[in-house]
């Protein structure tokens, strides 16, 4: 399922006869080679590709997501999110040209694509509710999102790359996940199989408002602008909304410090926030999107 970024021609990541063997080392016909770290994950991000040294969110930032997300304050989002996508898939295939069920289809038949999967929640809480027959596997700018989620999913593939260059092969994906982390809808539409979906996780107006208030003056409701995927249609829409329990102080900074309100905030906002938020409004929007089907008007 993965190619190189360099050439775009396919890695080998297991050995042909034994898939159950990985490779230490994925290469390419052409003999580009990319070493497995030893906490599991893989870089295909070509030197060359990188905007800054260290791209994407920082090493705090991703420890501080790991410390809030360990309470697991937003399983209702990753509930929803598996229900979709099995929901989305049996629908799919009971509409086929010959009617299936899901549980007929061998194992790690249906992909799932994290596109900026920060470090991993929802890969770990998603495959967890979901049958064999899915296979996850993401990519994230960030190598110490990428280390982190590594950590957190030990059997799936997880590689540090752009989501402007995403280093899959063409109509391979079943699903791709976008959870607050930038879109590339030509990318998309290249890795996905005909008909399949992307999900979208955005902020809806209320998201962290209770946060906002006690960070800004006149706190401001998110505004409901999200960017479209352009070439999709939107075919679901599910607005979430939910209380989320912080019950002590190291949960309230991890909050504030996976947020960019973090440096918004001076030493007497941010010791008010640790002693007195209590709980905050989680309020998402989930989009589910498939690539619009092209008319041919020629007669
Ligand atoms: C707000 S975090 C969300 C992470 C994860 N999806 C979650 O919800 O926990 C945004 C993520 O997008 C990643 N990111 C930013 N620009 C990116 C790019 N061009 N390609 C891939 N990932 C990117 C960041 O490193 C960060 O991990
Ligand atoms: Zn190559």
């Amino acid at each position: 399922m993965w190619q190189c970024p360099l050439c775009k021609l396919p890695l080998k990541t297991v050995q042909e006869n034994k898939p159950n063997i990985p490779y230490k080392t994925w290469f390419c016909e052409k003999k580009h080679t990319f070493d497995k770290a030893k906490q599991g994950y893989v870089n295909l991000l070509p030197v060359q590709n990188k905007r800054s040294k260290m791209p994407g969110d920082d090493a705090e930032m991703v420890a501080a997501r790991t410390r809030f997300f360990s309470a697991k304050p937003y399983s209702p989002l990753a509930t929803k999110l598996s229900e979709l996508m099995r929901s989305l898939v049996a629908s799919r295939l009971a509409d086929s040209v010959v009617p299936r069920n899901l549980s007929e289809l061998p194992p790690k038949s249906i992909k799932i694509y994290d596109s900026g999967c920060g470090e991993g929640y929802y890969l770990e809480a998603i495959s967890e509710s979901l049958s064999d027959q899915f296979l996850f596997a993401g990519h994230d700018i960030s190598k110490a999102a990428v280390v982190a989620a590594a950590r957190r999913n030990k059997d799936k593939q997880l590689v540090v790359a752009s989501t402007i260059n995403i280093p899959v092969v063409d109509q391979s994906q079943d699903i791709i996940l976008q959870v607050f982390a930038p879109s590339c809808a030509s990318e998309y539409i290249r890795v996905l199989k005909p008909c399949a979906y992307v999900i979208t996780v955005d902020p809806a107006p209320e998201h962290l408002f209770e946060l906002k208030q006690m960070v800004y003056d006149s706190p401001q409701l998110h505004d409901e602008n999200k960017s479209g995927l352009e070439g999709f249609d939107i075919v679901e829409e599910h607005d979430l909304r939910f209380q989320v329990n912080l019950d002590n102080a190291e949960m309230r900074l991890a909050l504030l410090m996976m947020t960019p309100f973090y440096w918004k905030t001076d030493d007497n906002k941010r010791a008010r926030i640790q002693m007195e938020l209590q709980q905050v409004t989680a309020d998402f929007r989930v989009t589910v999107w498939q690539a619009a089907l092209e008319v041919n008007l020629v007669e």
